[in-house]
């Protein structure tokens, strides 16, 4: 048996269905090597966990690599400063790059950052003010204006900065990366730095919180992948190993995915896992209902460790959630079942938001993020009551196979 090319968990072999997204952050990197200016304001995707917003910005990052920018990724963490952590990324990457000499003096600088800024387990924990926040702010924009025009001076396009989790970023870092990339934007000489994040949805209010100019964003939702996108993301990586599915078996995966990209990986392995094939061979529809009931064991621990994290207010809004179903439910109707009102509920439904877990949908309405958390729920309600059928326990039922590309899947199909 040849090892499984799906990776639930990490980057993609394939990344499906994100041209546009891929575009938009080509055209801004563009505007540094074709117009010599810097990337303008922050482009920032969103979307809950799992959506593919970390692959989408690696992917972009190869991207850009081989485009002859110079890259740097930095992931935003609440529990210790940005330059130190973003000063060593450069480093490496200046490192990688092989600049040879050419490139000490600004090594030197960033080495220089990092001492001074990075002590470690000094800061752990603490958001410095006064003098110390002013020397990161000032420190983040020296790094990027530096390392933007030292790429620019030898043969790169510019800087491309990715920045994952960018909510998780101190208040302070996130300001200061909006007022360098304001200073790049209106530099009269242009400074070739582009900054591109992803997040989740939480990003949207955490972006304005750091800058009233953070309104120039351009924000971007991650979606669902549409049916046509997880099907080549589950041919193209066993193509490559000389395994094919049958038509039959993309469908009942396609559909079981709900256009959600973990599972569609997770699918994936579970349907290879149980096909074992070799060169030549094919995965059959047999063997994806084998692999659906790993994927949904798999799902399931998801789950339960987002509901493991969740406070007693947050699990019951979310119970009550799940036994109004699996489609949008009412404010109203959710403030009634938990027997109060819907001011007094805006506070959790806030929270569950902001941990991407739920996501409004249309006036007035709430839906979950990640297709199939509602089932979960319910079952798991099922299951401390006693009232249970443990379908977790058992085999998964004998899916039918749905009557046409994109026929609804119906509610309970990824249960
Ligand atoms: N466009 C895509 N095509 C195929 N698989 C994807 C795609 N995007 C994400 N995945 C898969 O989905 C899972 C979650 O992706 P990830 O980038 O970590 O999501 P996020 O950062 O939004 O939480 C990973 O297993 C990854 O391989
Ligand atoms: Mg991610």
């Amino acid at each position: 048996m040849l090892a499984s090319p799906y990776a639930p968990g990490s980057s993609p072999g394939y990344l499906a269905g994100r041209g546009r997204e891929l575009d938009d952050i080509r055209n801004r990197l563009a505007r540094m090597s074709a117009l010599g200016r810097s990337g303008g304001p922050l482009l920032a995707f969103y979307g809950s966990r799992g959506l593919g917003k970390t692959s989408l910005l690696r992917e972009a990052q190869r991207d850009a690599r081989r485009a002859g920018y110079l890259t740097v990724w930095v992931t935003g963490r609440d529990d210790v400063d940005m330059a130190p952590d973003l000063a060593r990324s450069l480093t490496e990457e200046v490192r990688r790059e092989s600049f040879g000499e050419r490139a000490k003096g600004l090594l030197h600088k960033l080495d220089k950052v990092q001492v001074e800024l990075g002590v470690p387990g000094a800061k752990v924990g603490v958001e410095m003010a006064g003098p110390t926040a002013a020397l990161n702010t000032a420190a983040i924009e020296s790094t990027l204006e530096d390392a933007g025009r030292f790429a620019r001076h030898h043969d790169r396009g510019g800087l491309a900065v990715f920045v994952d989790e960018f909510q998780e970023a101190r208040l302070g870092d996130r300001r200061s990366l909006l007022i360098a990339l304001q200073h790049f934007d209106g530099a009269p000489d242009g400074c070739p730095v582009a900054v591109v994040a992803a997040g989740l949805p939480s990003m949207l209010g955490a972006v304005p919180e750091a800058a009233t100019f953070g309104e120039r964003t351009k924000f971007v939702e991650v979606g669902l992948l549409s049916d046509v996108a997880v099907a080549e993301a589950l041919r193209f990586p066993a193509q490559e190993l000389g395994v094919s599915w049958s038509d039959d078996a993309i469908f009942e995966a396609v559909t079981a995915s709900h256009g959600y990209p973990h599972r569609a990986q997770l699918i994936g392995e579970g349907s290879w896992e149980a096909a074992r094939p070799d060169v030549g061979g094919r995965i059959e529809v047999g063997h994806v209902r084998q692999g659906l009931y790993a994927a949904d064991q798999q799902m399931a621990t998801l789950f339960r460790s987002r509901v493991a994290k969740a406070t007693g207010p947050q699990r019951r809004f979310l119970a009550a959630m799940a036994d109004l179903g699996d489609g949008p439910v009412a404010r109203a109707d959710l403030a009634a079942r938990l027997e109060t009102s819907t001011t007094s509920i805006s506070q959790v439904r806030q929270e569950l938001i902001d941990r991407g877990l739920i996501e409004p949908a249309g006036y007035g309405e709430l839906r979950f993020t990640i297709p199939g958390f509602a089932g979960f729920l319910r079952r798991e309600a099922r299951r401390e009551t006693g009232q249970a059928p443990p379908a977790l326990d058992a085999p998964s039922p004998i899916r039918s196979l749905p009557q046409r590309p994109g026929a609804d899947p119906g509610p309970d199909s990824s249960t």
